[in-house]
């Protein structure tokens, strides 16, 4: 036998149940009511109405997941809980468990791992069928994850002095690209393009970010309406990933067709390395397309330079974009 140091199987044939505990305790509240103090299992069972021992069980498997601490039969909040998990803290993330482990979701990836496998993508159109009800829900759910990365471009682009007065943010879903990119700049339009249900989150959240002044929205399939004219800047956060090369040409081409002189294209995107196994959290994406969409991919620089050489880009450049695990990918 070999000389190793851990078992991984185990762990990770059973990762669904870190799943089921960290959604448990975010539905429970457990994290915010130990933002506002340290607490037993019976004063959490309490404050939550759930069962004692159900309190007590989920609370010690989050220790062992080091998102708890335990001293003394009393339960806390260690840095990273505190700082993602805690409803009072800015940099809370909760609310993504409702799109990144949604019953549909989970259903997609475990129900059977091996056909999409097989199959070299999902069975069926998945995720990328029209008006899939599926993107209310990431519109809902997702906008603290996306804010971190919308006001990282919208910081970058202020840092190179672009200055862009007409915003397409193509699949917009909630929105918040455009969003912060209005706020960035006062004097922009910003026009958003998605499905129509999709489109009423965002322009709900256009409304509350005090710019829907600014903002016009499109219903529709972006490959076929019609994009109402010439654009400083078009955004394409998280779309291509769904689609095979030639889609994300024809996405690109319609792009380059629609830009004023000197305007540019954005994708934000999972863009893993050369060899597609680092950085860990890019190089994953690719699974999680395996398994959603018919043909989608986590693409590389080099995919991208591919693929924009044959829409008729010249240029195209990548930066990361930390603490998020995206890059931005620029097309002139
Ligand atoms: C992963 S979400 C990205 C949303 C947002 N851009 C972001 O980065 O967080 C994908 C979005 O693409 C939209 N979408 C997918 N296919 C589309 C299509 N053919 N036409 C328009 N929107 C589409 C979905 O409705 C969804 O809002």
């Amino acid at each position: 036998m070999p000389e190793i140091s851990s078992n991984p199987v185990y762990d990770l044939a059973l990762s669904y149940q870190k799943t089921a505990a960290l959604t448990a305790a975010i539905k429970l509240d457990i994290f915010t009511l130990l933002g506002k103090g340290a607490s037993d299992a019976p004063a959490l069972a309490e404050a939550t109405g759930a069962s004692p021992r159900g309190i007590r069980i989920l609370c010690d498997y989050l220790c062992v997941l080091k998102l708890l601490t335990k001293e003394d039969g009393t339960y806390g909040l260690t840095a990273t809980a505190q700082w993602l998990l805690d409803r009072a803290s800015s940099g809370a993330q909760g609310e993504t468990v409702d799109f990144l482990a949604a019953p549909e979701m989970i259903s997609m990836l475990l129900d059977d791992p091996v056909s999409y496998v097989r199959n070299g993508g999902s069975v069926g159109l998945a995720n990328v069928s029209v008006d899939n009800q599926i993107w209310v829900r990431f519109a809902r759910a997702m906008v603290p994850f996306a804010t971190v990365t919308a006001k990282r471009v919208a910081a970058r682009l202020a840092l190179q002095k672009i200055h862009p007065r007409s915003i397409l943010d193509v699949a917009a879903g909630h929105g918040l690209y455009g969003i912060e990119m209005a706020k960035a700049f006062p004097d922009a339009k910003i026009t958003a393009i998605d499905w129509a249900p999709v489109l009423e989150v965002a322009i709900d959240n256009a409304r509350a970010a005090g710019i829907d002044g600014q903002f016009t929205a499109i219903a529709g399939n972006a490959f076929e309406v019609s994009w109402d004219g010439k654009f400083d800047l078009i955004l394409l956060p998280n779309i291509l990933h769904h689609f095979s090369a030639d889609d994300c040409v024809a996405l690109l081409k319609k792009s380059r067709e629609a830009l004023t002189a000197g305007g540019k294209v954005m994708v934000i995107d999972f863009v893993p390395d050369t060899d597609r196994v680092s950085p860990p959290e890019a190089a994953a994406f690719a699974y999680w397309m395996l398994a959603t969409t018919p043909a989608g991919d986590a693409y590389r620089l080099e995919d991208y330079r591919e693929m924009a050489r044959r829409a008729g880009f010249t240029e195209v450049s990548g930066h990361p974009l930390p603490p998020t695990p995206q890059t931005l990918v620029s097309f002139e």
